[in-house]
């Protein structure tokens, strides 16, 4: 089973799956089940989120849907625990927002054919926290998508989470 956290609908029998299966089934791609994001979701699972609700938005528009879905699937393509990163190494060393997208671009170009809009998603995903500005409305639409993706995995994830402890509580 594949959903986007929210959804209801199984990926795989969509014509989304198609679209992104060799980037979905990839090896690097499904290790990234291993590493948690935003707390309580893993970074796959982020991926997928951001790459299928960024499809939707940009078909919507009839912009590049096709390459929103898989940027979206690449845009934090790194292979480290987030909080791992140490910020302290070298004076004036970028913070991780900053930092993760230019890993994220360099691993998926090591492992993909990128065209340059999906280039310039990945690369300017954390617009305006990084100040080189989108060249597409496509990359704009992923800045979007990915703080919003990460409010309901957080807070939307979070408060399941706290839900089912308090029902747990009143049922012992
Ligand atoms: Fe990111
Ligand atoms: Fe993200």
């Amino acid at each position: 089973m594949l959903h986007a956290t929210g959804s209801k609908k199984e990926l795989t029998r969509l014509a989304y799956y198609a679209l992104v299966s060799d980037i979905l089934e990839h090896a690097d791609v499904q290790a990234l089940k291993q590493f948690r994001h935003h707390r309580y979701t893993t970074r796959f699972q982020h991926s997928l989120n951001v790459s299928y609700y960024n499809y939707l938005l940009c078909r919507f528009f009839h912009w590049d849907a096709v390459s929103a879905a898989r940027a979206g699937l690449l845009h934090d393509l790194y292979f480290y625990e987030t909080n791992a990163y140490d910020r302290t190494e070298s004076p004036g060393q970028k913070s991780h927002s900053a930092h993760h997208p230019e890993v994220a671009v360099q691993n998926a170009v090591d492992r993909f054919a990128l065209n340059p809009l999906e280039r310039d998603m990945i690369e300017k995903h954390m617009w305006p926290v990084t100040h080189r500005m989108p060249q597409y409305k496509e990359s704009y639409a992923i800045t979007f998508v990915d703080k919003y993706a990460a409010i309901v995995e957080f807070f939307g994830l979070g408060a399941q989470r706290m839900l089912s402890h308090i029902r747990r509580k009143q049922t012992v």
